[in-house]
């Protein structure tokens, strides 16, 4: 039976929410699903190094918007970066355009020349109720807005993200690339005092791209369908060449169907850090499910996907963007 969407039948308030995000394949179709849901009112779109160069996932994230019509969405471009060392970069994982796979169209519209951190201000102060920050990559441009508007976070309901793992990592043998990329701008943010709810590679390990799912998008016979389907065609090549898998999981839209069908997913609270030194372990997020540490939960970890309900959830958004 699936879960009922947060804005089901007779429900009209959709969440308000702030996407900041890499695309990126798996980004993009967190956009899809995040434009595609009555349940969320996306009012800002916001880029960072990642997966690509920031300019490239800002020309990605503007065709994908542009795909898909939503020319309405402030788009702004942020860091290039992380808070302390080298930006490292996901193209080994994506391709030399962060986005490699089908033709996409060139953008209808520009980002907005006041930048990502400006643009998430506007977006979070300018909402009639708080706004929950969902953060698909390095999460540098959501520890900068709360660190140079330090009363924003007043107005922030929540911050999602996707990132770190309950167990292993991706990037090195131990961190996923989000938190390696910028370990500092995630402790900045577990250390916020906000409501985190963290989405790792051990959930998102459970939202794999079959051949089964691939086909569903071709059966839509739509453009967008089949742009996903060429997307998971990419995507899946460089998981089954990088790290044996049969089929790719599909990180960042599990993010967004946290709050389109919260039913989808279960938490466990939990301490969260990440670590800062370690000579092997930069980036390596430490969840404590068993309170063996003294520090008491700062988040909520992500643990089981009910992987049919999603995959029913982001299919059923794809058919009706249709293109
Ligand atoms: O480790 C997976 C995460 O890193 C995903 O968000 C992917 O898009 C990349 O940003
Ligand atoms: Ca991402």
């Amino acid at each position: 039976m699936t879960a009922p969407d947060a804005a089901g039948p007779g429900s009209v308030i959709p969440v308000p929410v702030v996407l900041d995000c890499d695309p990126g394949h798996d980004d993009a179709v967190a956009i899809l699903l995040a434009v595609a849901s009555p349940a969320v009112d996306l009012r800002a779109v916001t880029t960072t190094f990642g997966n690509c160069s920031v300019e490239d996932a800002t020309r990605n994230a503007l065709r994908v918007l542009t795909l898909v019509g939503a020319h309405d969405v402030p788009v702004g471009a942020g860091a290039a970066g992380p808070l302390r060392g080298e930006a490292a970069l996901g193209n080994y994982v994506h391709g030399v355009s962060g986005l490699d796979g089908p033709a996409m169209p060139e953008p209808a519209f520009a980002a907005r020349p006041e930048g990502a951190v400006a643009v998430l201000a506007e977006a979070v102060s300018s909402a009639d109720r708080p706004v929950t920050v969902v953060a698909t990559g390095p999460i540098t441009n959501v520890a900068t807005l709360l660190t140079e508007h330090p009363g924003i976070a007043g107005s922030i309901a929540e911050v999602v993200f996707m990132g770190g793992s309950t167990e292993r990592g991706n990037h090195t043998p131990t961190a996923e690339f989000n938190t390696f990329a910028d370990p500092e701008a995630l402790d900045v943010v577990l250390r916020s005092g906000l409501p985190v709810r963290m989405v790792g590679l051990n959930l998102t390990h459970q939202a794999l791209a079959t051949p089964d799912v691939v086909a569903r998008m071709l059966a839509l016979d739509t453009a967008v369908g089949r742009t996903c389907a060429e997307w998971m065609g990419f995507f899946g090549s460089s998981y089954r060449a990088l790290w044996e898998f049969e089929a790719p999981p599909v990180h960042d839209p599990c993010t967004i169907a946290a709050l389109v069908r919260p039913g989808l997913l279960t938490w466990r609270e939990a301490f969260v850090a990440v670590e800062l030194e370690g000579r092997w372990t930069r980036g390596t997020t430490v969840v404590d499910l068993h309170h063996r540490y003294p520090d008491p939960p700062n988040a909520r970890v992500a643990m089981t996907l009910d992987a049919e309900g999603f995959w029913d959830l982001v299919l059923d958004a794809v058919d009706r963007l249709g293109g």
